[in-house]
């Protein structure tokens, strides 16, 4: 099963964010911030609460495995309106953002 491999991936993203996602400069983090409100949020809503898109809310991504996520964010989902951002993403990227919606700090100006 797909899923399994992957929540076993996500097993190993449980380390601490910073520990993946250190190659984030904090300028890109800014810019990231802007993108996920403006870019993203054009579907998932300008506070990510859902809109032609899910919810990216921590509530709501639930037990979601983080490498489904990142997968998600990267390559999209065919057959869907979300595009793939790899082109504009780096993986750790993609692995900050994804960090950071699970922190709930989303919506504050300035992370952590
Ligand atoms: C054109 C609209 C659109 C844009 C822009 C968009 N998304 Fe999505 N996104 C979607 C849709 C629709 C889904 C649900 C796909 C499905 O039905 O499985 C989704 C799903 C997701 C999921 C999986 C959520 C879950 O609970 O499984 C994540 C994470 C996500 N998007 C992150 C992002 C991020 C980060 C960006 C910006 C870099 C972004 N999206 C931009 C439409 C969009």
């Amino acid at each position: 099963m797909r899923l399994g491999r992957l929540s076993c991936a996500g097993m190993l993203l449980m380390l601490p964010w910073w520990v993946l996602a250190q190659d984030v400069p904090r300028e890109r983090q800014t810019a990231l911030k802007a993108l996920l409100h403006q870019d993203c949020g054009s579907c998932h809503g300008m506070t990510l609460q859902g809109g032609l898109g899910p919810s990216l809310l921590a509530k709501d991504l639930g037990n979601k495995p983080d490498e489904f996520l990142i997968e998600t964010i990267l390559n999209g989902r065919p057959g869907t309106a979300m595009p793939p951002w790899n082109s504009l993403l780096t993986r750790d990227e993609a692995t900050w953002l994804v960090r950071m919606l699970r922190s709930g700090s989303e919506n504050s100006p300035s992370h952590p």
